[in-house]
């Protein structure tokens, strides 16, 4: 098992490249199934979320090859096959649920292991189901295996009752071969799914609407295939932001979209943590003493949860009293209680997460509960006296490309062990 053991003092500072966005690739590696046709995507980080996303198109009958070096993927779907017994591999990873949509714009039917809870919340799928039903698909639900078929995907009109950025992709993909025009309403406008439509309207779809709560999309005969640069990860970016503050260091990020970074800049900014653009990048560094907030989670372009636990370590060395509030996932502060063992003064309410920052935050022995709550374990262990050791970094690693290496380039003491 695998572990980081970190040494706290440094103060982060240097230049940083942020690598390409997980959540924007993982939906857009599922879309190249839409056409027979190569697709060249760059910009791919080679994390444990991709490698499964690329074994599942496999699994499909996709033409894979992943230049890890250039981060670039050719994918080249010529032929589909619905394998009999579904990749138990869909049952671990719910972003592989993103190839239902594909699969029934392409073939007219999928059939997919349901993807299962996970450590933040039970994770449904009905708002993709609605969606799917409102185009013609019949689905059946047995055994934790979802069956979809469509005789012809027609276009329709889908309310989201919430602005599920999976829902919204899964109904794009859907959509884009689909029989006439369909509009969603209530839909997600996060910049990954800006990015999909990007890459969409790349291969010949008819999109429209993409990042505002209204999506339109006329359905095309066929698509080609095209070359797209995925965005940067606009959660790692927030990550180093973060370490940059909580060490009172001076971070400039290199390759990041500052639009996308908006809200959290935002609240950076109310806790005297400054940003500019620089030559390379965006420049990152704390003017002041931190100060305490009250942070919410909501929809893009409200603060995103993937922040939360982040700004949780933030707010745990800060004096005074905050209050994050999670409204995205019934159960995101699962960090909160490895937090406590290192000294972290938080109240868990419900939804409310009452946090009195203090000076006494020393190292322990804790472990990744989730992606971001196991980033957010290793920031505060930036700022702990001592040595902090973080098991599970598995969790870590599914979202963070080579993290170790990075945060060392910027003076942080980290090792990898094998234990
Ligand atoms: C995407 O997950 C991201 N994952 C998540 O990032 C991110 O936290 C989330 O969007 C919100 O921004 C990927 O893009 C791969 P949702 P997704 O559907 O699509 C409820 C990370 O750390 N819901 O917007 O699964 C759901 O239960 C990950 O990188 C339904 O009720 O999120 C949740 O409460 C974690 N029914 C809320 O909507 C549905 O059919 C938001 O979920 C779908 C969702």
């Amino acid at each position: 098992m695998e572990k980081f053991i970190v040494h706290a003092g440094g103060k982060l500072s240097g230049t940083v490249k942020i690598s390409g966005a997980k959540n924007a690739a993982l939906p857009i590696l599922a879309a190249a199934l839409l056409t027979k046709e190569k697709c060249i995507i760059q910009n791919v980080p080679p994390l444990t979320d991709v490698e499964h996303m690329l074994e599942l198109l496999e699994g499909f009958g996709a033409k894979i090859s992943f230049d890890r070096n250039k981060e670039e993927v050719e994918i080249e779907a010529l032929e589909l096959v619905i394998p009999e017994e579904p990749y138990e591999l869909a049952r671990s990873m719910r972003a592989s649920f993103l190839v239902a949509g594909s699969l029934l714009g392409r073939l007219g039917v999928a059939k997919l292991s349901l993807p299962g809870g996970c450590q933040i919340g039970t994770r449904p799928v009905d708002l993709h189901l609605k969606g799917f039903r409102v185009m013609g698909v019949k689905d059946k639900m047995e055994y934790g295996v979802v069956d979809l078929v469509a005789k012809r995907l027609k276009g329709g009109i889908v309310y989201l009752d919430f602005p599920s950025v999976g829902a919204t992709e899964n109904i794009m993909m859907a959509a884009v071969l689909a029989k006439g025009k369909t509009k969603i309403e209530n839909a997600a406008a996060e910049p990954e799914i800006i990015d999909l439509a990007n890459f969409l309207r790349g291969c010949g779809a008819k999109i429209s609407g993409d990042g505002t709560g209204t999506i339109y999309i006329e359905g095309v005969e066929g698509l080609h295939g095209c070359s797209h640069q995925v965005i940067p990860d606009r959660i790692e970016a927030g990550t180093f932001m973060v370490g940059a503050a909580m060490t009172d260091g001076d971070v400039v990020l290199e390759g990041v979209e500052e639009e996308h970074l908006k809200p959290v800049i935002a609240k950076l900014l109310e806790c005297n943590v400054k940003t500019e653009k620089v030559a390379n990048g965006l420049r990152v560094y704390r003017k002041g003493k931190l100060l305490p907030m009250q942070l919410k989670t909501m929809p893009y372009p409200g603060f995103p949860t993937d922040m939360q636990a982040q700004f949780m370590s933030l707010m745990s060395i800060t004096k005074g009293s905050s209050l994050v509030t999670e409204t995205m996932f019934e159960n995101r502060f699962l960090h909160a209680g490895e937090m406590q063992r290192m000294g972290a003064d938080i109240r868990i309410e419900s939804r409310n997460a009452f946090v009195e920052g203090c000076d006494h935050i020393t190292g322990s022995q804790v472990v990744a509960t989730d992606l971001r709550g196991g980033a957010a374990l290793i920031l505060l262990a930036l700022a702990a006296q001592g040595e902090t050791e973080i098991g599970e970094i598995h969790h870590i690693e599914r979202g963070y490309y080579h993290i170790e290496e990075k945060l060392k380039k910027l003076g942080v003491d980290i090792e990898k062990i094998q234990m």
